[in-house]
């Protein structure tokens, strides 16, 4: 990622939270697994964007991704849950060449919520996986990237036919790692 891109896409939505060169460490490694895994052009969904910087980032290098959010926290960024979107279904089905999610389903973000609440955030995880496959193309991709490990297992990707073609562990910065799953479907 170009530092100076992202300092200016943080000035023009006046984000004065995060700074630019955390930006680049965090999301470089995704940046490269889309550009891996897609052309230009190609349709992209973002799941749980949160912040919407790396979205709008790719964006203006003419990447095609439509970034969602349970809670959407930019214009530009299409309310979505993951776990109840059968219109969102109707309307996208089978359209997208690569889905990727960061820090959505992961291991610590599940258990951070349950601690604080009692409760699972992710309470139908055969659904999310049944949705993702209804979204994705045939031969598409989906990238997950996790810290502490994805909540869904080998298991429940394999049934719903969401093969693992790469799995490994990527260092940011000296104390932090996050996991990183690419499937095929
Ligand atoms: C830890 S943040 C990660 C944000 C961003 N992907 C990143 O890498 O900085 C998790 C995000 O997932 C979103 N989220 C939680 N539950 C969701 C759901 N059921 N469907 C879609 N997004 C969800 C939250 O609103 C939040 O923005």
């Amino acid at each position: 990622m170009d530092k100076k891109i992202v300092s200016e896409i943080l000035n023009k939505y006046h984000i004065k939270t995060y700074n630019p060169e955390d930006l680049v460490a965090f999301f470089t490694p995704l940046e490269k697994l889309v550009e891996k895994y897609t052309k230009k052009g190609e349709k992209i969904l973002e799941i749980g964007c949160g912040n919407p910087i790396f979205g709008f980032y790719m964006n203006k290098q003419r990447y095609n991704i439509i970034l969602t959010d349970i809670s959407p926290p930019a214009k530009n960024v299409i309310t979505l849950d993951i776990q109840d979107c059968e219109e969102f279904i109707q309307k996208h089905k089978k359209e997208f060449n690569l889905i990727y999610a960061r820090l959505v389903f992961s291991k610590q973000y599940e258990k951070e919520h349950e601690e604080k609440t009692g409760k699972k955030r992710f309470t139908d995880i055969d659904k999310i996986l049944s949705n993702i496959k209804k979204l994705v193309k045939k031969g598409g991709h989906v990238i997950l990237i996790d810290d502490k490990g994805s909540i869904f297992s080998k298991k429940q990707f394999n049934f719903h036919g969401l093969k693992i073609i790469e799995s490994y562990t990527v260092k940011l910065k000296p104390s932090i790692k996050n996991t990183v799953l690419v499937l095929r479907s």
